[in-house]
Order: structure tokens, then C-alpha cells, then sequence
């Protein structure tokens, strides 16, 4: 049997009605360039989120980018976040101007420790990015308290985390500003690049709103320099198509990765993914650990069972930071997850009989 990390298609084929419809009328009106498709979709995604704005943008890397410059990070400015993420995280930091500062995370759930997050704060320090990896996000309500103790601006990466909770709160409820990405294999993905931003602050909306399309405030007058960051109607026609479904798609995907803790959790040589009490995970990756991970992968692989490393080099240890002065063992926790972590196959069609396949091979591998 064949199983892909993540199934396009069969996502695609469960709505293509609804989603072929909203392409074409998008193409009917050749509304390609902001508009009200756009418009729609912000508005509708910031219901879902219970946020006060929602702006759309072209990647999970310019709404990390767009929320830096709302924060007025500058050069030299020190900005906290973790080395197990996507490098769009820490390039973001780069491109303000800003020093990448890291703390190391926690063994059992991956997410930032919040004891190193606070012995990381300098006077130099003014904002954290709290990334919500896997899906699930740490205890924001304690890192809010530290954010304010000492006046940081506090982002959430939610590139993997839409419709997680902590404590009944999705990301842009504890944050100043949350940063999602609409990439296609997200849990809310589109047909290409595509991100957003939400935040309940009025000024930071109007001001990355302005940011996403020149400064403009009419065709031909700009309030201030911006770029180019805007959301593609077709992409945001196909994501309006989707988000009715994310709720029932995220119940499946808490459903699948419940069947593959009860059934994984017996054999000892795994550690399967840790809900911290207050979190709503929504399992964007489910990821077991063991320290027979790479053998596991090339026997799954074998199988037709195809897993993911998220991810295998931690960032102080990749070549784009080799003069950054980070060294190995700077982030033991890090470098001991990315040796030991183990993506196998969830999304929310994953079929009962693929499944009991994956988790028939994982236990046959160990009862070797
Ligand atoms: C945590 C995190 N941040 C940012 C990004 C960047 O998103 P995009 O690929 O849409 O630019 C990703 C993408 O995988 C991510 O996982």
C-alpha cells in the first residue's frame, strides 16, 4: 500500500465542487488583484479566529516579515524564538535587521521552555516569536505575563497551528499579532503560496494592511513604502471554499492522531506526541519519537509508507548561520529531537485500513 505524508488530492477531490466553483467565478469577474474575494476571506477568517483583523499575504514567511515590521523591529533589536522551526522564522528576524536570539525547548512537547525563554530576555530583547509547532501552542498565558513584564511584542508563528488552542484561545487571542501560512500542505491550505496575519490592535492591522500593498491608500498614493505581499484572489477564493471544512477536518485529524497514540503508546521504544493540559493540538504533523528513527523510516519507506523529519538540522547547526556564533550543544533538546523525530502520515482523509497500516509496520518493526 502506498500513503503519502500528506494527501492534496484527496483533500482537493472531498470538496471539488465547491472549490472549482469559487476558482471560476473568481476567473468569471477577473478579479485577480485584491477585491472582494480577498475581502471575504479576511473577513471570514477573522470570525473563525475570533480575532478583530485578519489581512491576507503571499507566504507564512511575509506575514512573519509584516508582523517584524509592525513591531518596529530594527537593527540590532534582539528577538527570542526556538531552533526547531522553519528557517522562514528566523529569516524574518534577519531581514528587519534584528539578532536572532534562541532558547532551547521542552523534550516532551517540542514548544519553547519558558524558563530558558526568560533567562534569554536581555535589555536588548524587544519581541519573542512563539512557535506553535506541530500544532500545538505552549502556555500562553505565562508567556503573555513575561511579554508584558518586560514590554515585549509577543508573535505567534501559527503557520501549523490553525484552530489550536490554548485554554480556549486560538493564536492572535494572547499575541500582539499571530502569522499563519496557507501553504498548500497546511491544515488550511491553498493551491500555491499564501499566508495571513490577525491581531486584535487596530493601528498594527491598518499598518500591515498598508504594508501588503505599497503604503497605497489610493491607486496612486502611498502612505509609506511597502512591498508587494498581497493575497491572490484565486488563492483566497479556494481558502474561503476550505475554511467551512476546517473545523470538521481538524476534529478528524484529533481523531486520527487519538488512534495512533492508544495504538503506538504500548511499544517502548516510542514516545508518541505529548497534549499538554490547556492546549488544543491540531496534529499539522504527528510526530513520534524514537531512537531507532532513521532505520524506522527506511523500513516504513520501504513499505510504501512515506514519513517526514521536522525538522532534521536545528537552526543554530545549519550553514546559513555558521558565522552567527552558535555552536553544537548550544540546544541540547534541539538537536536530540531533530536525531529522534519521526513524521508518519496524518491528514484528514487518511483512510480506517491506512491507518492500521502504518501502525501494523511500526509495531511489526520493533517486534523484530
Ligand atoms: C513555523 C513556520 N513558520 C513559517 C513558515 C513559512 O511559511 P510559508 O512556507 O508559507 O512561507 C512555515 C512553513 O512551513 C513554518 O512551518
Amino acid at each position: 500500500m502506498k500513503i503519502p505524508l500528506v494527501d492534496l488530492k484527496a483533500n482537493y477531490l472531498s470538496i471539488k465542487d465547491e472549490i472549482d466553483k469559487a476558482i471560476q467565478e473568481v476567473i468569471d469577474n477577473t478579479s485577480f488583484i485584491m477585491g472582494k474575494y480577498l475581502k471575504n476571506f479576511e473577513e471570514n477568517y477573522a470570525n473563525f479566529c475570533k480575532a478583530k483583523h485578519a489581512i491576507g499575504c503571499s507566504s507564512g514567511t511575509t506575514a512573519v516579515h509584516l508582523a517584524l515590521i509592525a513591531a518596529e523591529i530594527k537593527k540590532d533589536y534582539e528577538v527570542i524564538t526556538v531552533p526547531n522551526t522553519f528557517i522562514a522564522t528566523t529569516e524574518c528576524i534577519s531581514y528587519v535587521g534584528g539578532k536572532i536570539k534562541l532558547a532551547d525547548v521542552n523534550e516532551d512537547t517540542a514548544l519553547i521552555n519558558i524558563e530558558q525563554l526568560e533567562k534569554t530576555i536581555t535589555p536588548k530583547t524587544k519581541a519573542i516569536i512563539v512557535v506553535h509547532l506541530y500544532g500545538q501552542m505552549p502556555d500562553m498565558q505565562k508567556i503573555r505575563k513575561i511579554a508584558d513584564e518586560h514590554g515585549l511584542f509577543l508573535i505567534e508563528d501559527a503557520a501549523q497551528a490553525h484552530a489550536a488552542e490554548w485554554n480556549g484561545h486560538q493564536p492572535g487571542f494572547y499575541g500582539d499579532i499571530a502569522s499563519f501560512s496557507f501553504f498548500p500542505a497546511k491544515n488550511l491550505g491553498c493551491f500555491g503560496d499564501g499566508g495571513g496575519v490577525v491581531t486584535n490592535n487596530d493601528e498594527l492591522a491598518e499598518k500591515m494592511r498598508l504594508l501588503v500593498n505599497h503604503g497605497r491608500t489610493t491607486k496612486y498614493e502611498h502612505k509609506i513604502e511597502g512591498f508587494n505581499y498581497r493575497l491572490d484572489p484565486l488563492q483566497a477564493a479556494v481558502l474561503n471554499a476550505k475554511l467551512p471544512h476546517l473545523t470538521k477536518w481538524t476534529d478528524l485529524r484529533r481523531k486520527h492522531a487519538k488512534f495512533y497514540t492508544e495504538q503506538l503508546s504500548e511499544i517502548e521504544e516510542i514516545q508518541t506526541p505529548v497534549e499538554a493540559k490547556g492546549a488544543k493540538h491540531v496534529y499539522y504533523m504527528y510526530e513520534i519519537r524514537t531512537k531507532k528513527r532513521d532505520i524506522l523510516m527506511q523500513f516504513l519507506k520501504d513499505k510504501g509508507i512515506c514519513c517526514g523529519i521536522h525538522y532534521p538540522i536545528p537552526l543554530h547547526l545549519q550553514p546559513a548561520y555558521d558565522t552567527f556564533g552558535f555552536k553544537k550543544g548550544d540546544y541540547p533538546v534541539s538537536e536530540m529531537l531533530a536525531k529522534e523525530i519521526l513524521s508518519i502520515p496524518i491528514y484528514p482523509e487518511i483512510t480506517e485500513e491506512q491507518r492500521k497500516y502504518i501502525v501494523k509496520n511500526i509495531t511489526q518493526f520493533f517486534r523484530k
